[in-house]
């Protein structure tokens, strides 16, 4: 059922609890909501977002309580991920005299999402709309997550609608911060996995928003945050910050599985030529490692990464290919790395993982270092070279 949160601004968007992983990369154990509003002017009427679109009649039953579909004279896209753009199309065909409105950054992806040219009104940084005794104001805020993310205010209601940011995936259908269950830790988990990658830009947002008057935070997933809103956005502000550079030691972190014993030989031998050479260094066994949080901020603090696998069927082994694709999320650009193993038979993960590295756009000068089963003496004394070398880079 669509339900009021302010004045003539209603929640009209869909409650999916049955959903546990949400765009193939994050858990979503309690489910999630697509959130979208309806707000109404003296003389027009503007939806902002739309639902994934599974949910699309949802939405169309939601709108139709408040309103014929025909009335809508503007569909607000904050971006256009199809999570809030998948019922487009079709609320489209049920109001053809709605205009689209996007970021000034959103046109291409608008396009290929319909397949079709529509004309949208592209708006920016303190564009208004005017609705008639309100308008919507918008603010540019690229990367938050997408390229073309864009928040919409609304300053007679003093409500921030910010897309993704502020949101989390937690369905309760009680909507309210301070109605539903505890829900910290989707938040926190949303930040990290979604936002995290793009701090900087999440900072800029932060001085755009803080000197707004606001009272309300009606993100596009999860609770609408009413109660003390600012200290969301200070927890923001602190997951936002980073580390501070000047005074850190150059610091390496040596990552590996090993069947037998090898790769952990050479990875601790890598450790200590780097140690020697003055990097402060912190060695993980894959294996053991059970989704430890303290390692995602340790890698992107790190200023190279050592990654080493025994071979298993030509392959390097699965918590080694867990870690790497966790890395897509951080900000790994531009580290050191290399890549490091023992083998018996033919010897491929050490390549297979300098791929992924150069993949990540990680700077890999050293050629991936091999050991043939135990390694020997010489082989050790490899490893330490390398530490030291790759120390020095650092
Ligand atoms: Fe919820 Fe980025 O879409």
């Amino acid at each position: 059922m669509a339900f009021e949160i302010a004045k003539d601004v209603y929640w009209v968007g869909a409650l999916d609890a049955q959903i546990r992983i949400f765009d193939v990369i994050m858990k979503a154990p309690h489910g999630t909501t697509y959130n979208a509003y309806l707000v109404k002017g003296r003389d027009k009427t503007a939806l902002i977002d739309t639902v994934k679109a599974k949910y699309k009649n949802t939405l169309l039953t939601h709108l139709r309580e408040l309103i014929d579909p025909k009335e809508l004279d503007y569909i607000i896209i904050n971006h256009t991920e199809p999570d809030h753009t998948g019922a487009l199309e079709t609320l489209m065909a049920q109001a053809p005299q709605a205009r689209v409105v996007i970021s000034r950054t959103a046109e291409s992806y608008l396009k290929h999402l319909l397949n079709r040219d529509v004309a949208p009104l592209k708006v920016g940084d303190d564009d208004v709309l005017d609705l008639g005794g309100r308008e919507l104001r918008f603010f540019s805020t690229p990367f938050l997550h997408w390229p073309d993310t864009m928040f919409t205010y609304l300053p007679q209601e003093s409500i921030l609608f910010p897309c993704d940011y502020l949101g989390c995936h937690f369905c309760d259908e009680r909507l309210w911060d301070d109605s539903v269950d505890d829900f910290s830790a989707s938040f926190d988990y949303y930040f990290h996995i979604i936002m995290r990658p793009f701090k900087e830009y999440s900072r800029k947002a932060l001085e755009k928003i803080t000197p707004m008057d606001w009272k309300l935070i009606a993100p596009s997933h999860g609770p609408l945050l009413r109660s003390n809103p600012r200290r969301y956005l200070e927890l923001y502000r602190r997951w936002s910050q980073e580390p501070p550079a000047a005074d850190r030691p150059k610091s390496l972190i040596v990552l590996y599985a090993s069947a037998y014993g090898n790769t952990g030989a050479m990875a601790q031998e890598i450790a200590r030529g780097a140690e020697a050479a003055g990097a402060k260094v912190m060695v993980y066994d894959l294996m053991a490692l059970d989704s430890d949080p303290r390692l995602v901020d340790a890698v992107e603090q790190a200023d190279g990464l050592a990654v080493g696998s025994c071979t298993i069927n030509a392959d390097a082994v699965r918590p080694v290919w867990e870690f790497l694709a966790s890395l897509a999320t951080l900000r790994v650009k531009g580290k050191v790395g290399v890549a490091f193993g023992s083998y018996a038979w033919s010897g491929e993960a050490p390549k297979l993982i300098e791929e992924r590295l150069r993949g990540l756009k990680l700077k890999v000068s050293e050629e991936a270092l091999r050991a043939h089963l135990v390694p020997t003496a010489e082989d050790l004394a490899h490893c330490r070279e390398l530490g030291e070398r790759l120390a020095k880079s650092l």
